[in-house]
């Protein structure tokens, strides 16, 4: 396995690479990044490029057997480049352009810097491209990251309109799918198209989805302009991008399938959050990246120490940056690659805390990132790197497609209302009973799986609702929570009853909906006689042919259905009309699992059980035990019986 840091070794003078190297390979480093900042290093002036810094470290990385990953530097253009041409820098949607000075500051579709960062990439390659040392390139970094996915600038406007010409073909079919005969918006022009910048009340939502969607295509094209020359120009290097969790503008599936492995940034905790994640979170990032790779999928950055800029909060205690990289394992990365090795003395990240203290020293969290090298070791021995435990059939589907976030992003409907937040609840709840989860965009979401899980499903495409038909026709069952197909593919309302073309699937008509405030709650009645709360939403469900789990004891219609189940064909269909408290959700959630022939089991909070691909001696498979908690915990584990959970601990079972 790819066990490593990212190394910055231009930031350090070279008396110290040797000591550095030294430390690396005391802890079992086998794998560095190098370089992904490093433009002007690599082009002092334009046009003139110097290898021989990264030339001599690699050498000697190379003498202590570290394969190294190579950047490309365009996540920070040079001065020099921007001060000759300020227009590369992106403008914000209040039409002001930003400053040099940070990162990731420039436009995707300036013409000019694609063909500054052309320029670069190509001498990279034509230098690194068939040296064996190189094993494999980074595209950029974090595409999309830190506010950088859309751009409002006028070449961007100018690209817009191109790319609206390409997607509609002509004004008539923009104008209808648009809607722009209402408020006077019909187009007589391609240039009258405006970008979304800011308005007196607000742009048409098909509008605002489509700069999403262009804004996402322009980043996948800058991607697969640099992967395009990396093929053309080297050999038997693979080539990779660290992604981070989702909501920007970018389309991380369609982006995955340019590459060769999928690279992901795991921070559990990072700047002023002020408390340890729960396990179930850092949990939910690593599934979206398994999911939407669809390949290997490493982590290219993970936490050792606190992270800020400036502002920095929870600490990770001892022994939970090696929990967390268990963790990341256990989900299914094949490499684990630290951020970063010593902590910077200056610049904007003094406060990423690294391998290395400031002062170079090998401390507490060297210690920590040895002790991970031989969970590595560990690991290697017991588990396929990448395999999880489960065949498919046994895991929970959830679907995810980036419209559906952007258009819930442009239209959040309720001031309570967060995507993130109704996601992480639908996780949350199945986490909790122990089911191991795939988060998959919708091409893949429904073959050989027997729960689909459809976290608030707002904007679905006609072939998604027939795929779920066909699904639950077949024998599948289905957990969809609210506004389930209220929109189409152009952002419109649909023309149909409620759920959107579902009605007779779910068995139930949305019969009236209301937003709720944060304050604000509705108390539900459960058919177990239970009482439980909805929050975020409601949409009251008169049920056709549905049975009622849960009814509304308050809000505007008393005695309407809040969560139904309806029989249609062989399978089954969950509608979860409002955002459910804790204990009614693991109620519905652990329901829909047996119904599926999913085993829960119910797990103490802060637990996570990973199988790993391995049957023991015994035949049973291996688990992976891991104790998200500062107190010992007792584990009842499948076939096992009882095993003590240490502090932040992990355990093999079985092994
Ligand atoms: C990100 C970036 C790195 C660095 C770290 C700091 O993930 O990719 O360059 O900024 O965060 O935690
Ligand atoms: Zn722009």
């Amino acid at each position: 396995m790819r066990f490593g840091v990212d190394y910055y070794p231009e930031q350090w003078p070279k008396s110290r690479w040797d000591q550095d190297i030294r430390l690396m390979r005391e802890a079992g480093v086998n794998t560095v990044r190098l370089g992904e900042f490093a433009w002007s290093i690599f082009e002092p002036e334009e046009g003139r490029f110097e290898f021989g810094l990264f030339d001599e470290v690699i050498e000697k990385l190379a003498g202590a057997g570290i394969a190294v990953i190579l950047g490309t530097p365009t996540a920070t253009p040079p001065a020099l480049l921007v001060a000759k041409d300020p227009t590369v820098l992106l403008v914000r949607q209040d039409g002001r352009r930003v400053s040099f000075g940070g990162r990731r500051e420039y436009c995707f579709s300036h013409q000019g810097y694609r063909g500054h960062s052309l320029r670069v990439v190509r001498a990279l390659a034509d230098h690194y491209g068939h040296d064996p040392r190189i094993i494999g390139w980074q595209i950029d970094n974090e595409l999309g990251h830190e506010g950088s996915d859309q751009c409002f600038c006028e070449i961007c406007r100018h690209e817009f309109a191109n790319w609206l010409k390409r997607k509609y073909g002509t004004l008539d079919a923009l104008n209808e799918a648009l809607g722009a005969v209402f408020w006077n918006q019909t187009y007589s022009a391609w240039d009258q198209i405006p970008l979304p910048w800011p308005t007196i009340g607000q742009h048409n939502p098909l509008l605002r989805l489509e700069h999403r969607r262009f804004a996402a295509s322009q980043v996948t094209s800058f991607l697969k302009m640099q992967v395009e020359v990396l093929r053309q120009r080297t050999s038997g290097q693979f080539v990779t991008h660290n992604f981070i969790q989702p909501g920007p503008a970018i389309d991380q599936p369609a982006m995955a399938r340019e590459l060769d492995i999928v690279g992901f940034d795991n921070y559990p905790v990072w700047g002023e959050s002020s408390e340890a994640p729960e396990a179930w979170q850092p949990a939910l990032a690593l599934d979206f990246a398994r999911g939407f790779a669809n390949r290997p999928f490493w982590i290219i950055e993970q936490l050792i120490g606190a992270q800020g800029w400036d502002v920095l909060g929870y600490l990770p205690r001892p022994g939970q940056a090696r929990l967390w990289a268990a963790q990341a394992l256990g989900h299914g990365a094949e490499a684990l690659i630290f951020f970063r090795w010593r902590s910077a003395v200056f610049g904007t990240e003094e406060f990423c805390h690294g391998v290395l203290n400031h002062d170079a020293s090998p401390g507490r969290r060297y210690e920590e990132f040895k002790a991970i090298g031989k969970l590595v070791k560990e690991f290697e021995q017991l588990a396929v790197p990448g395999s999880a435990g489960t065949p498919e059939a046994g895991r929970v589907a959830f679907g995810w497609w980036p419209d559906n976030l952007w258009a819930w992003q442009i239209q959040p409907q309720s001031r309570s209302f967060s995507f993130q937040r109704e996601f992480d609840r639908f996780y949350q709840a199945f986490f909790a009973l122990g089911a191991e989860i795939d988060l998959l965009p919708d091409d893949r979401l429904w073959q050989g799986r027997k729960l689909v899980v459809l976290p608030v499903p707002m904007l679905m495409r006609q072939e998604q609702r027939e795929a779920l038909r066909a699904f639950v026709e077949r024998g599948g069952v289905v957990v969809a929570g609210f506004r389930v197909g209220v929109k189409d593919e152009s952002n419109r309302v649909v023309e149909s009853a409620l759920p959107g073309g579902l009605e007779d699937v779910f068995g139930v008509k949305v019969d009236d909906y209301e937003a709720l405030d944060a304050r604000q709650t509705v108390n539900l009645h459960l058919a177990n006689g239970d009482v439980g709360a909805g929050s975020v939403w409601c949409d009251y469900l008169l049920p056709i042919t549905a049975e009622v789990l849960a009814v509304y004891a308050g809000g505007a219609r008393p005695g309407l259905g809040a969560v139904t189940i309806n029989r249609f064909g062989k399978g089954l269909a969950y509608y979860v009309g409002t955002a459910l408290d804790e204990k009614t959700f693991s109620f519905i959630a652990k329901e829909a699992m047996l119904r599926a022939g999913l085993e829960p089991f119910v797990l103490p909070p802060g637990v996570e059980v990973r199988r790993l691909a391995l049957a023991s001696r015994s035949g049973l498979p291996v688990y992976m035990v891991m104790n998200h908690k500062p107190d010992e915990v007792a584990v009842n584990v499948p076939g096992y019986g009882e095993v003590v959970g240490e502090p932040y601990g992990v355990q093999f079972v079985g092994a």
